[in-house]
């Protein structure tokens, strides 16, 4: 399928299609990366993905102005949110020069963007410090409209977010657009849900069965194959009868797994659960730790980790050395570890799922901050069909939900 084509289906153009000599362009980026104590980055991913975007706009001989938001500051400005150190990453990617005003709208931007010259980015500050971001105040919309002739949206992290700057925003701006990257997730995520190729084999972990209800059930008719890891398998366990001593088990959802299970086994749809776990007394790095199978769990027991047996279970599905599918998967979507993969303790299951991902022959899709994180820890990104940069974003695009972001591009001319 020729890149763009989805995309076009969909109303929305592509960056590239936009007129952009000499424009004033405003490109809504999602550079809401991860800083440590100091305020420095630690994972720079988010930037570097939408560097093709900007690439493309600076060649365009177009003026950039790159918004962002960073954390949650509440509408308060707050040097912990503030967006310099993504601003002095930037300059360093780009080896050029990024002003940054010190408000995202206002008279210091006004002034920078009446005065910037074609070899200088402008990088406006947190759009959450104004509460107007987050509440899709028109209002504020207007003030960001007013600063620029063309929008670009690249932020797939937050596409989900009915905010001023990717809701309200780009209906002010006629001339709007998708960048690469989000043309890019849009392209796949679509796909995923509406052409995938079969067999389809979907990987889910972390915490909670309450975070995922909508992507399993919407996941149901897509898939033929479903893998569950992490503490969420912990409630499915327990739903099937299972003590899980004290590991984290949703009591609430008890019913919800059960009835999930149901519609497995009514559609006959094989569901993999762990049978072993690496399990230990307190979650600490150095805690001794016992591999016990599903049924030996003491009541003090918090299980970790998926064992030794479940990664052999989980990497020969994905493997395609699982006589319950039909063949190897072609398609394979992962969100959520298996594990509390942050301490290495406990992160075996979660890497050996990683490489089995991987080293699968199926275009597979990673998404959820966690799950890249541990394709990045596993140094196997790069055989990774695609890695999506959205959160949140990616869940609710693929359980269905509504994107007020993508919306909101619709209609868009040149
Ligand atoms: C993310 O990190 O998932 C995005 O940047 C969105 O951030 P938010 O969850 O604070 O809206």
């Amino acid at each position: 399928m020729e890149p763009g084509t989805i995309l076009k289906s969909q109303g929305i153009l592509s960056v590239r299609d936009v007129h952009l000599p000499n424009k004033r362009v405003l490109l809504r980026a999602d550079f809401n990366v991860p800083l440590d104590d100091t305020l420095s980055i630690t994972d720079d991913s988010r930037i570097r993905a939408t560097l093709p975007t900007i690439e493309l706009i600076r060649k365009g001989e177009a003026r950039l102005i790159v918004c962002s938001h960073m954390g949650r500051p509440k509408g308060k400005k707050s040097a912990k949110y503030s967006l310099e150190a993504a601003g002095r990453r930037l300059a360093e990617l780009l080896n050029c020069e990024v002003l940054m005003p010190d408000d995202c709208v206002g008279d210091a931007a006004i002034h920078l963007i009446a005065n910037q010259r074609p070899n200088q980015v402008i990088l406006l500050e947190n759009l959450r410090f104004h509460a107007g971001e987050e509440a899709n105040s028109e209002d504020f919309a207007r003030r960001l409209a007013d600063l620029c002739d063309v929008f670009v949206c690249d932020a797939f992290g937050c596409v989900h977010r009915a905010h001023a700057s990717v809701s309200a925003l780009p209906r002010l701006v006629p001339v709007r657009a998708a960048g690469l990257l989000l043309e890019r997730e849009i392209e796949v995520l679509t796909k995923l849900v509406s052409t995938p190729e079969a067999p389809y084999v979907a990987l889910l972990g972390g915490a909670k069965v309450s975070d995922k209800i909508e992507v399993v059930e919407s996941l149901l008719p897509l898939v033929q194959g479903l893998i569950i890891g992490g503490a969420m398998a912990y409630t499915f366990l327990a739903a099937q009868g299972i003590d899980m001593g004290k590991s984290l088990v949703e009591k609430d959802h008890l019913g919800l797994a059960k009835h999930l299970l149901g519609r497995c086994a009514d559609k006959n749809l094989p569901v993999f659960l762990p049978i072993d776990h690496v399990v230990v007394g307190e979650i600490k790095a150095d805690a001794p730790s016992a591999i016990k199978a599903n049924g030996e769990l003491g009541p003090s027991d918090i299980a970790v980790d998926i064992g030794p047996k479940t990664i052999e279970l989980f990497t020969d599905v994905l493997g395609g050395r699982s006589s319950q599918l039909a063949g190897a998967p072609r398609t394979v979507l992962w969100n959520g570890p298996m594990g509390i993969f942050e301490l290495d303790a406990f992160a075996a299951g979660t890497m050996a799922v990683a490489r089995a991902v991987a080293q699968s022959t199926a275009t597979s899709v990673v998404g959820g901050g966690d799950s890249v994180a541990a394709v990045q820890k596993a140094g196997v990104t790069p055989m990774i069909s695609h890695t999506s940069t959205g959160g949140g974003a990616s869940l609710e695009f693929l359980a269905g939900q509504p994107m007020p972001g993508i919306t909101a591009l619709r209609g868009g001319r040149r």
